[in-house]
């Protein structure tokens, strides 16, 4: 059996008003998801829950789940499956190497199991993971990114958290960086009329029917040209936030959901007596990917929060 109690999450987590920090005209607050715990954070966190209170009442005798080799959602997935004492073997899409994420994966005793592209793309089909099921009585398969059916119990609890806090205004904005769409549509569905979902795909080429929903709308220029593209002005933006807030975002997701942001204010967007609240959906040791990718320190010692790797270990 298996309790959440191990976990010691940081729940409801805050919502912080930003306003005086920007030269915005309406409101601005943010939603700290990334606060909820160190690895297990963010949407990552939010879409495990329904994994979690489904898993309670199982018996399985091992998770098994999928990700690129930097994976928000697997770094959680194991950092979970740590405290719980649950086996965990993460499927890595791609060659076998190592980076910060994959050695953190292995610090909280994930197996790792790296297939090629086309097998990955196969999913539980693949001939490389029909074998690897075949070691277990009982796995549960969480799909990529947690996104599952199951995904949408912990979003409808966010949805709780940010419907119920007293915003200055009736009209808000939720802005959410967007990957699969899952966050943002279980958001969508959950979330009152009083609400506009304003989404920053952080990918090119997204064929979304999103547009057609009355709440939500899209800003198509915050992806820089792809998934993980970046340039000057990204860090820059980044940089001024953070020092302004000191609350750090990550390159991939919420860096381009606040550069994205500040365009739309710069724009004069959003509409008059409206507040906007940002969505922090975590990711943040994706800080140490990008500098191991790139070779450069999104926050140099100068802005005053240059360690990536949290406090609290898993
Ligand atoms: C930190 C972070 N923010 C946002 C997202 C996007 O969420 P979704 O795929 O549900 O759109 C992800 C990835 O899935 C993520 O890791």
């Amino acid at each position: 059996m298996i309790s959440e109690d191990g976990l010691a999450l940081n729940l409801p987590s805050e919502i912080q008003d930003i306003t005086g920090k920007f030269s915005s005209k309406r409101p601005l607050f943010i939603k700290r998801d990334d606060q909820i715990h160190p690895w297990i954070s963010g949407n990552k966190w939010r879409k495990l829950q329904g994994h979690l209170e489904h898993a309670l009442n199982q018996d399985y005798d091992v998770w098994i789940s999928f990700g690129g080799a930097y994976s928000n959602h697997l770094v959680a997935t194991a950092c979970t499956c740590h405290h719980l004492k649950i086996p965990f073997v993460a499927v890595i899409r791609g060659e076998e190497n190592s980076n910060p994420t994959l050695r953190l994966l292995k610090e909280f005793g994930a197996t790792l199991f790296f297939v090629d592209r086309s097998s990955y793309r196969l999913k539980e089909n693949g001939a490389d993971i029909l074998k690897l099921l075949s070691n277990f009585k009982n796995p549960f398969i969480i799909p990529e990114g947690g996104n599952s059916t199951f995904a949408e119990t912990g979003l409808k609890y966010l949805a709780t958290e940010l419907s119920s806090h007293l915003f200055p205004t009736q009209q808000k904005y939720l802005c959410v960086a967007l990957g699969t769409g899952a966050t943002a549509t279980y958001l969508a569905k959950h979330l009152g009329s009083d609400w506009h979902i304003r989404i920053y795909p952080v990918l090119k080429g997204l064929n979304l029917d999103f547009e057609k929903r009355a709440n939500i709308s899209i800003n198509k220029d915050a992806h820089l040209g792809g998934y993980a593209r970046w340039d000057e002005n990204l860090l820059q933006s980044m940089r001024a936030f953070t020092g302004a807030t000191q609350i750090k975002l990550d390159p991939i997701y919420t860096g381009k959901l606040w550069y994205g942001v500040e365009k739309d204010l710069a724009n004069d967007f959003f509409s008059e007596e409206s507040s906007i609240v940002l969505y922090h959906s975590g990711g943040l040791q994706g800080l140490a990917g990008f500098a191991d990718r790139t070779g450069l320190e999104v926050y140099p010692t100068s802005v005053g929060v240059s360690k990536i790797r949290p406090e609290r270990s898993c």
